[in-house]
């Protein structure tokens, strides 16, 4: 039997969702809610979304809060996705970090992925840092740090593994950097132990406080903030302003704008890719 979400029920569902992790459906989409939980619905015997409701919203068990926000959640992530904050990163911030370094005023580069997904990201960041300690050995593997942290616990559990099928593999990686930092084992590709060691994984919501996380220098918030209510993006760029060092650097999605919810940050920009600094 196919479970039809009612319009009083998208109301309250959609409130639910949005306070267990941020992400906002908007009236349109109502469609995404009846699509994605419908089966959850069905699983835990209630005949209909305002039964699920009643049932579980005081007293949700923490696994179905979890199935409820992987549902919920889109986790479409590639290698070096857009290109641009990476070139950004390898032309520009890695060479005046390496200058730092090198002049004794650095010690460390802390780089947060913070919507990470299935772990692409990171791993695409933690590539280039090991390509330019190959060409800079005042450039040393204890000097970084890369947290990746996501709240979806299938995303997180793949990323933690470091495998990617042919299809996933092939999306966006460059094959020398395939050859030189994956190995193929019964038709799966694992991330090189080397790779793997410079990401540090976490589940974490980005609707919790940052204060425990320390400061950085990058952090990127790409192709996550576009679900959230803009009352929240306008929270979360402050929160990230308030944790980047001074000139810290914040990357958002291609199709992503700051200039509506802070004015903390100056928009900077790099053969058309653009980026943000933190005015402090
Ligand atoms: C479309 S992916 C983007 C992945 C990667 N940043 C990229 O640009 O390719 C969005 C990710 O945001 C995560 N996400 C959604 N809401 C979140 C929240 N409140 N806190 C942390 N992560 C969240 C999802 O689980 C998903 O993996």
């Amino acid at each position: 039997m196919d479970i039809k979400l009612q319009a009083d029920e998208f109301a309250l569902i959609r409130r639910w969702v949005e306070e267990i992790c941020g992400i906002s459906v908007d009236d349109r989409k109502a469609y995404l809610i009846e699509n994605r939980l419908a089966g959850l619905v069905a699983e835990n015997r209630c005949a209909s979304f305002g039964e699920f409701y009643q049932k579980f919203k005081n007293s949700c068990p923490p696994a179905l809060r979890e199935r409820i926000i992987d549902q919920m959640t889109t986790n479409e992530t590639l290698w070096f996705r857009d290109t641009h904050p990476f070139t950004i990163f390898r032309e520009i911030l890695l060479p005046s970090y390496c200058q730092e370094i090198a002049a004794g005023a650095r010690r460390s580069i802390r780089v947060w992925s913070s919507a990470c997904s299935t772990g692409q990201e990171p791993y695409s960041l933690a590539m280039l840092l090991l390509e330019a300690m190959r060409n800079n050995n005042q450039l040393k593997r204890g000097m970084i740090d890369i947290l990746a942290s996501d709240i979806s616990d299938s995303a997180l559990a793949q990323a933690r593994s470091g495998c990617y099928d042919k299809i996933a593999v092939n999306r966006g990686l460059p094959p020398e950097y395939r050859s030189r930092y994956f190995s193929d084992e019964k038709r799966l590709w694992h991330v090189a132990p080397e790779v793997k060691e410079l990401v540090r994984f976490e589940k974490f919501n980005l609707q919790d406080s940052f204060a425990r996380l320390g400061s950085f220098d990058i952090i990127f918030c790409r192709n996550v903030a576009i679900y959230f209510a803009e009352k929240f993006k306008r929270e979360l760029f402050a929160k990230y302003a308030r944790i980047l060092n001074r000139a810290g650097i914040l990357f958002l999605g291609s199709s992503e704008s700051i200039s509506l919810y802070s004015n903390e940050y100056d928009m900077l920009e790099h053969n058309k890719g653009i980026y943000y600094r933190v005015r402090k």
